[in-house]
C-alpha cells in the first residue's frame, strides 16, 4: 500500500516487519549519534490540525534521525484558519513534493480522503473517532518487548471511554489477530457497536474485568467528544472505572499498565499506578520514536521486499 490508514490494512507479516525494524531503530535512539542516512534527501510533512504532544514531536524525531527534513504545519498559525478547506490545504503542501504527510485530524476518514487524493504516501497520525495505526503498533512494540515477544493466550483488559477511542480500536484489530484475549470495560454509555464483529469479552465490572488480567490498558475520557448532554459524573466514573492499586491486586502478578497519554491522574488511572514499576506509560512513549522510524522506513522507501534496514547495522 502506499498509505498507512490503519493496521487492518497490514499483514500480520508486515506487522512484524515494523517491529522487528522498530527493534532495530530503538539501538539507534540509544547511540551517542542518534541518526542514520536511511531517508537523506526525504521530505516528509506533519500537518497536525488537532492537539498532539507525543505524535507529533516522535514523528518529527523518527524523520530526523532518519536524515528526513522535517515541516510542520497545524491548524493555529496556518490558512486552515483562514477557512481553507482539508483538501485545498493538502494539495497546497503536496505541490512542495513531500514524500510522506503525516496526519492527524479530528475528523474520521481525513488520512483515507487526502490518501485517494493524494500521490504521496499518507500516514493517519489519528482520524477522529476511527483510527491511530502507529499507536497500536508502539503498544504492540511495548508489548512484545515486556512479554518477551509472546502474544498468543496473554489477556489483556482495555478499561475506559471505548467508543471515542481510535487507540481502543486499532489496537483490537491486531490484538485478537494475534491470540491476545482482549477484554473491554467500560461504561455501557461507552461502549461502541463495532464490539460486535470482534471476539472480545465485555464487562461493566471492573473488579471481574481485571481478574487474571496479563496487563491493562487505560484510555482518556475524551470529553471533547462527547455531547454535551451526554457527558458522564466524572465523581461516578472515577470511582467505578479509575484503575488504583486495589483493583490490580486481583490481576496477575507483575501486570502490565499501559495509557497512550496525555493521562486524567485520578479520574481513569490513579498516580500510584501510571507511576508504578509495571507501568509502560514512558516506554510506550519511547516505543513511539522507534516504531515512527519503521514506518517511516517502510513508507518513505516503499520497502516493497521488506528487508531490514541495512543503514542500522549490527
Ligand atoms: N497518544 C497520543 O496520541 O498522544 P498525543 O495526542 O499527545 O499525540
Amino acid at each position: 500500500h502506499k498509505d498507512l490508514l490503519d493496521v487492518t490494512y497490514l499483514s500480520d507479516e508486515e506487522i512484524l516487519f515494523i517491529l522487528d525494524n522498530a527493534k532495530r531503530f530503538q539501538e539507534v535512539n540509544l547511540r551517542a549519534v542518534k541518526k542514520v542516512p536511511t531517508l537523506k534527501g526525504k521530505t516528509v510533512t506533519l500537518f497536525f490540525s488537532e492537539p498532539s504532544t507525543r505524535t507529533k514531536l516522535s514523528f518529527d524525531t523518527a524523520a530526523k534521525r532518519l536524515s528526513a527534513d522535517t515541516f510542520a504545519l497545524g491548524k493555529s498559525g496556518s490558512s486552515v484558519q483562514k477557512g481553507e478547506s482539508l483538501k485545498d490545504t493538502a494539495l497546497t503542501l503536496q505541490a512542495m513534493h513531500p514524500d510522506i504527510i503525516v496526519i492527524r485530524d479530528s475528523s474520521s476518514g481525513a488520512a483515507q480522503f487526502l490518501a485517494e487524493r493524494l500521490n504521496c504516501s499518507v500516514v493517519n497520525a489519528g482520524d477522529g473517532w476511527h483510527a491511530h495505526p502507529t499507536q497500536a503498533l508502539l503498544d504492540a512494540f511495548s508489548l512484545r518487548e515486556a512479554w518477551n515477544g509472546e502474544f498468543a493466550g496473554k489477556t489483556l483488559l482495555i478499561l475506559g471511554d471505548i467508543n471515542h477511542s481510535r487507540v481502543a480500536r486499532s489496537n483490537i484489530h491486531w490484538m485478537t489477530r494475534f491470540g491476545i484475549n482482549v477484554r473491554i470495560c467500560s461504561p455501557k454509555t461507552l461502549l461502541p457497536r463495532y464490539l460486535d464483529n470482534f471476539p472480545v469479552e465485555i464487562y461493566s465490572d471492573l473488579n471481574k474485568a481485571v481478574q487474571g488480567a496479563d496487563a491493562v490498558m487505560c484510555l482518556r475520557l475524551q470529553l471533547e467528544r462527547q455531547a454535551a448532554g451526554l457527558l458522564p459524573d466524572l465523581g461516578d466514573y472515577s470511582r467505578r472505572y479509575c484503575l488504583t492499586r486495589r483493583h490490580l491486586s486481583e490481576a496477575k502478578p507483575n501486570a502490565k499498565i499501559l495509557h497512550p497519554g496525555p493521562m486524567n491522574r485520578g479520574l481513569e488511572i490513579s498516580s500510584e499506578i501510571a507511576d508504578c514499576a509495571d507501568s509502560l506509560v514512558l516506554n510506550q512513549v519511547s516505543a513511539g520514536v522507534a516504531t515512527r522510524m519503521a514506518v517511516l522506513y517502510l513508507y518513505g522507501t516503499r520497502n516493497d521486499d521488506m528487508t531490514l534496514n541495512p543503514q542500522v547495522g549490527e
